[in-house]
Parts: C-alpha cells; sequence; structure tokens
C-alpha cells in the first residue's frame, strides 16, 4: 500500500519533543505509574504478578470485560483491543474496504479516517464543516450523497479538531439515514465522556445499529497514551473476525503491561475522566475569556466536547507562519489547519494539560508583542 505522509503525526514529531509549552495537544493529562498504582491498594502486587509473556490476540478477556462496561448493549466477545485506536482504524479500512467503494467522511478530520480510504483506491466524499456555520453538519448534504457504491459514514464526535458534538436528535437522524441506506456508520468515540454537559453524551454507534462500529482508546479522555491501547465494539460477527484475522498481521496482541494498567485505570474510570473534565473546564474559561479578548484577532466557536479546538486567525496571510513565528519566538507549538488539508486559516489549540495557563500566557505576550492589541 502507498500511503501520503501522516501530516499531523509529522508535525508533532518533528516539535513536540523539543518545545517548551505543546499547546496543541489532544490527549489530557496523563498520569504516572505511581499516580494509577494508587488508585487502588494491592495493586502494585497484582502488577509484580503480571507474566510478560504474549497475551491473548483478542485482548485480555478482563479488560474487554471493563471495556464492554462503556456501552449500554455491548459483550466483551464484542469488543477487540489494538495498539490504540490507530491500529483499530488501519485494520477496520484494510477489511473492510475495497478499490472503487465509496465512503463519506466529515471533514475536517484525523488523517487516517479518510487517508487510509485513499490508499486502497476509494472514492472519499468530504462532508463538509464550516466555521461561519459554527461547525455544524448538514444531514441534506448527507443524504444527497449517499450512491449504490457508498459502503460507509465516517463520524468522530466529539470531534477533532473543532470540539463539535450534534445534538442527539441530529445523530439519531445520521444513524437512520445509514440504516435506511444500509450502510455502515465508523464511529472515532476517542473523546468520548469529555462533555461538559453530561446529558448531551450521544450514545455510542454500536449501541444504537448492529452496523456501527465503535472506536475508543486509552489516550484522550482517559490521558494514557503511552499505553497504546484503544479497541472496536462492534455486533457484526463477521466484521469482527476479519478484523481479529488481519491483527495477526500488525501486532498479533497487545502489552501486558498496557492491558494491567487499562483495566486498573477503567475500573476507576469516573476518578480519571472527572479529574481531566476539571483541567479542561478551567482551562476552558481562560480560552473564552482570551478569545473574547482578541476578537479583532480570532474567530472563536466556543466547543462543546473534548479538549481541543479550531480558532480562526483574521490577521495574516498564513496560519502557518504564525504558528512557527510564535513556536520560534515562545517554544509554544499550535497546529496549523494545512496539516490538516483544510487550508491555512485555523489552528488547533488544545486544553486538556496542566500548563495549559502558562503557555497561554506565553501566547498573549507574543500577540501583544506583534499585533496591536488591547493591553
Ligand atoms: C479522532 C482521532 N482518532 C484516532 C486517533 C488515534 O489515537 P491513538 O493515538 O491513541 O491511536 C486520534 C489521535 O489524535 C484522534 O484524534
Amino acid at each position: 500500500m502507498r500511503i501520503k505522509d501522516f501530516k499531523l503525526e509529522e508535525y508533532f514529531a518533528k516539535y513536540e519533543f523539543n518545545v517548551k509549552y505543546t499547546l496543541c495537544s489532544s490527549d489530557c493529562e496523563s498520569f504516572s505509574v505511581d499516580e494509577l498504582l494508587a488508585l487502588e491498594q494491592d495493586s502494585l502486587e497484582d502488577l509484580k504478578e503480571v507474566s510478560l509473556g504474549y497475551t491473548e490476540s483478542l485482548g485480555n478477556p478482563k479488560l474487554r470485560k471493563e471495556i464492554s462496561k462503556l456501552y449500554d448493549n455491548i459483550s466483551a466477545d464484542e469488543v477487540i483491543v489494538f495498539s490504540g485506536a490507530e491500529e483499530a482504524i488501519f485494520i477496520f479500512m484494510n477489511v473492510f474496504l475495497k478499490k472503487d467503494d465509496h465512503i463519506i467522511v466529515q471533514y475536517p478530520a484525523y488523517q487516517s479516517l479518510y487517508e487510509i480510504a485513499n490508499a486502497i483506491g476509494c472514492k472519499v466524499t468530504k462532508w463538509l464543516m464550516d466555521d461561519e456555520n459554527s461547525w455544524e453538519l448538514d444531514l441534506q448534504f448527507l443524504e444527497s450523497h449517499v450512491t449504490q457504491s457508498t459502503k460507509c459514514i465516517v463520524v468522530n464526535f466529539p470531534h477533532n479538531p473543532t470540539g463539535y458534538l450534534p445534538t442527539k436528535d441530529f445523530y439519531e437522524r445520521l444513524v437512520n439515514i445509514a440504516k435506511r441506506n444500509n450502510i455502515y456508520v465508523l464511529s472515532d468515540e476517542v473523546y468520548k465522556f469529555l462533555e461538559y454537559r453530561e446529558a448531551e453524551r450521544l450514545a455510542s454507534v454500536c449501541d444504537l445499529y448492529d452496523k456501527g462500529i465503535s472506536i475508543g482508546v486509552m489516550s484522550k479522555s482517559f490521558g494514557l497514551a503511552g499505553l497504546r491501547i484503544g479497541w472496536i465494539a462492534a455486533k457484526d460477527k463477521e466484521l469482527y473476525r476479519a478484523v481479529a484475522s488481519f491483527k495477526n498481521y500488525t501486532t498479533i496482541c497487545n502489552s501486558a503491561l498496557s492491558e494491567f494498567f487499562a483495566i486498573l485505570a477503567l475500573r476507576n474510570r469516573s476518578i480519571i475522566i472527572n479529574r481531566n473534565l476539571d483541567i479542561i473546564t478551567n482551562n476552558l474559561n481562560l480560552l473564552d475569556t482570551f478569545f473574547n479578548k482578541y476578537k479583532d484577532l480570532f474567530k472563536w466557536i466556543k466547543p462543546k466536547a473534548g479538549s481541543i479546538a479550531f480558532p480562526r486567525l483574521l490577521v495574516n496571510d498564513s496560519v502557518e507562519d504564525f504558528c512557527l513565528d510564535l513556536l520560534k519566538e515562545k517554544s509554544v507549538l499550535l497546529m496549523p489547519s494545512t496539516n490538516y488539508d483544510y487550508g491555512d486559516r485555523h489552528f488547533r489549540i488544545g486544553f486538556g494539560r496542566k500548563n495549559m495557563p502558562e503557555a497561554l500566557k506565553k501566547l498573549e505576550e507574543y500577540i501583544k508583542e506583534k499585533y496591536e492589541v488591547l493591553n
């Protein structure tokens, strides 16, 4: 397979570990091994007993059981564990799609959600989001672009990079369009549980539809990206078998230590999620104040969920130049929209990290130095 460079990941690889402030991370503040072990009394003793042989290919049964509890209507044998959401997406696309299939993908998007399909030779229709419309999606567009060869609708709610979350009613209508047309829905739900109002949380597509595929991960809402533990939850048995079989050509099985920590974290998920939501809501208040203060420089659509937003830069010709200059002057990393193939006007800002207030001060310093703005 020939596949294009993954722009956003390459940008991170180049800068993330050499800057003082990463102000565009999508994952929440992480936990140390010590902090995780402190969640349960005998955990250190249990850790010492973990055997470091190969593990079960589908995932540790205890882990699959814990993951299944995140859903209303999914059992452990409808869950497969992978190395991150990334492997789950890669394998799903490879077993499910073939050349000339058509998919419709919410856009902008995390690149693997459309690039793997492109590399396979699929026709990809971008279901465009626009800040002029507060990132709202248009269901009429979706319905009118479904064809005989459409195999899948790919969505990501809460959304990377805009923080958009549709209403429950919208989501139901979307799933109904898929049902009426007998097409699959791949739902990337890696930011689920980071809704600012719990009542707005959407059901997982695997709970709603037998052709719904839900993708989850420990990286984002749980802040445990270094575990590299993600999963697929799906009712479709044939697809489940195909995905499981392909995994023998990628990672075969998961890290025993990562599975141990993922089980521990999921058993204590409300503590973890609540800590992360606290960080996010505090940081988001600061961002809201900041962007309202600098209205002349930025267009700000306040996100509804998640740990990232996608403001528009109203000055400068190029947001990429802006980000690179900020990096050079203040060692603050923002993610330009060019890495999403979404023009050169927006940037991704992340607010799941504890040091965000400090990073934001540096950004403010920078814009005060560069632009004539109110002090
Ligand atoms: C929407 C979305 N899906 C999947 C992934 C991949 O997650 P992971 O790195 O945990 O595999 C990301 C990571 O940024 C993401 O934002």
